[in-house]
């Protein structure tokens, strides 16, 4: 089917309607959601602080309207005759074939947690992140403690109703609510090499006499320049504001309604445009990703993005291959000077370069460097997928993470508030989500190496402040087939390799020994 009322390729008269209406369904759905959605941006950004009860209860409403769309038994019903149509899905990478895969797999999904599950975890929830916020407030586990336990039981009774493959274990059935297909024993194929090689790098940088500079992440510039700069960096890039808008809000994302109408927001420090640059350049690397998504299949899985891990993927790879590279800071350095003169006319290229990959281990993960961010996240994974499979009791979590900490980061976690009570993703009910961040980063290097070998001139053109060629390369190779490949299979398509930690580990390599004055 090429466009949104284009006709199946069947000739079975009964599976084409079914599926012209299931269709029809869905968009339906997804209008729906992307309204939460606009509404949900619009809280972040603009709305007034008492505006606070009332948005709750249209996202209740909405939220509630949305679950029964995508629970309707219609749907199965559409499903079954669309299903029993051979010539729908003759060919397994076809729109329809995709569609009818990933709406099954989101109709199974929806309708296998019973609903008093659902509102338990959601009163859970929303209870625990209250807790959560005090027991931070305190330093005091013990308070989230109870809470954390009934998460981790509500996920068990979650995991069990979608159930997992007999190889598999319980903590594959909740990350596949964010990453399609993914596993843990995949997971630890992946991280393992990494941590090992990770390891004995930070150790090596940690050790040199010679450190870059971090002088430029402590001068103050005004924040209107700032904010000139970084969306004149994006532009460059190639996200539209035509179809997208750039906003501030105390934690950076990327959401919006459709492909022409993103939305995406950053945050500034006077004394960190590192900090505003990086979180632009991450969000807009999610921007472009949906601004490239099919128009014409918006709406259905053909038209959406493949999965968290991808979509991170697409994020690293503008902030950290495109904007910490040397080539990119050889076109902005000059840039640089023509937005802020005096106040940066002493600092030095290698200042600025070295300032924006610096390598610290430290034990707050949203302010980790490139290199050390993945090490926080293999403490997550290990943690989250141990007390799933009843290894780990929650009383133990703290002991356990920071041992960890020492172990792979050599740093000292003060208290639990530092340590593992920083993130607010467990108490939200969100197990199996972390890997995804660490899967992007993956993704990204094994992408970027590809999208080098294709074209040759690369950060020649970086040099250049051209970057067109990486973002139709891009939109050609991942942002065209929304959900057509599974991660995992987009990467061999795209890649003609599994995903592995060397691309990473290439990179990190060569751009941070010598930095550090190392071989
Ligand atoms: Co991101």
């Amino acid at each position: 089917m090429s466009t949104t009322t284009g006709t199946p390729p069947t000739t079975n008269g009964r599976a084409a309607e079914a599926y012209e209406q299931l269709i029809s369904h869905v968009k339906e759905a997804q209008l729906l959601g992307s309204t939460a959605g606009l509404l949900g941006w619009d809280q972040e950004t603009m709305m007034p602080p008492k505006g606070l009860p009332f948005r709750s209860q249209q996202l209740a409403l909405l939220a509630k309207m949305a679950h029964g769309m995508r629970t309707d038994p219609r749907i199965g019903e559409w499903l079954d005759a669309c299903e029993s149509d051979t010539e729908l899905t003759a060919e397994p990478t076809s729109v329809p074939a995709v569609n009818l895969r990933e709406i099954r797999r989101d109709y199974d999904r929806s309708t296998k947690l019973p609903s008093e599950l659902v509102v338990e975890l959601s009163q859970t929830s929303s209870m625990a992140k209250a807790e959560w916020k005090r027991a931070r407030e305190q330093r005091e586990f013990g308070i989230f403690k109870p809470h954390l336990e009934k998460i981790v039981e509500l996920n068990r009774r979650k995991a069990e109703c979608y159930g997992w493959p007999s190889d598999g274990e319980p903590w594959d059935a909740l990350a596949d609510g964010f990453e399609p297909g993914c596993t843990a024993k995949e997971v630890e194929t992946a991280f393992k090499p990494l941590r090992e090689k990770l390891v004995a790098l930070l150790t090596e940088l940690m050790g040199s006499s010679t450190q870059p500079s971090d002088s430029f992440n402590r001068i103050k510039l005004p924040l209107e320049q700032q904010k000139k700069f970084v969306r004149y960096v994006v532009e460059q890039f190639g996200f539209d504001f035509e179809r997208g808008r750039l906003d501030i809000s105390t934690h950076p994302f990327c959401g919006g309604t459709h492909c022409n109408d993103v939305r995406m927001t950053t945050r500034f420090h006077e004394d960190n445009l590192s900090d505003a640059l990086g979180s632009t350049m991450h969000e807009a690397g999610h921007g472009i990703y949906n601004q490239g998504l099919p128009e014409e299949h918006i709406g259905t899985p053909a038209g959406a993005s493949v999965s968290l891990g991808i979509h991170e993927s697409q994020s690293r790879m503008w902030e950290n291959q495109v904007g910490r590279s040397k080539s990119f800071w050889q076109w902005l350095y000059p840039k640089l000077k023509d937005f802020f003169g005096e106040a940066v006319a002493d600092l030095s290229f290698d200042e600025v370069y070295g300032s924006n990959n610096v390598v610290k281990p430290d034990f707050i993960r949203v302010e980790a460097d490139e290199a050390t961010y993945n090490m926080h996240i293999m403490v997550r994974f290990e943690i989250e997928r141990a007390m799933m499979n009843g290894k780990l009791e929650v009383k133990d979590v703290p002991e356990y993470w920071n041992a960890k900490y020492k172990e792979y980061l050599d740093v000292d976690v003060p208290n639990d508030a530092k340590g593992c009570l920083q993130d607010i993703h467990w108490s939200m009910g969100s197990i199996g989500y972390f890997p995804t961040y660490t899967l992007g980063n993956l993704y990204a290097a094994q992408f970027f190496d590809k999208a080098k070998e294709e074209i040759p001139d690369l950060e020649e053109q970086f040099a250049r402040g051209e970057f067109s060629a990486l973002k139709t390369w891009l939109n050609e190779k991942i942002h065209s087939h929304g959900k057509r490949y599974r991660a995992a299979d987009l990467c061999r398509v795209v890649t003609g390799k599994e995903l592995s930690a060397e691309p990473l580990m290439n990179h990190l390599n060569s751009k941070l020994r010598p930095l550090y004055g190392l071989a």
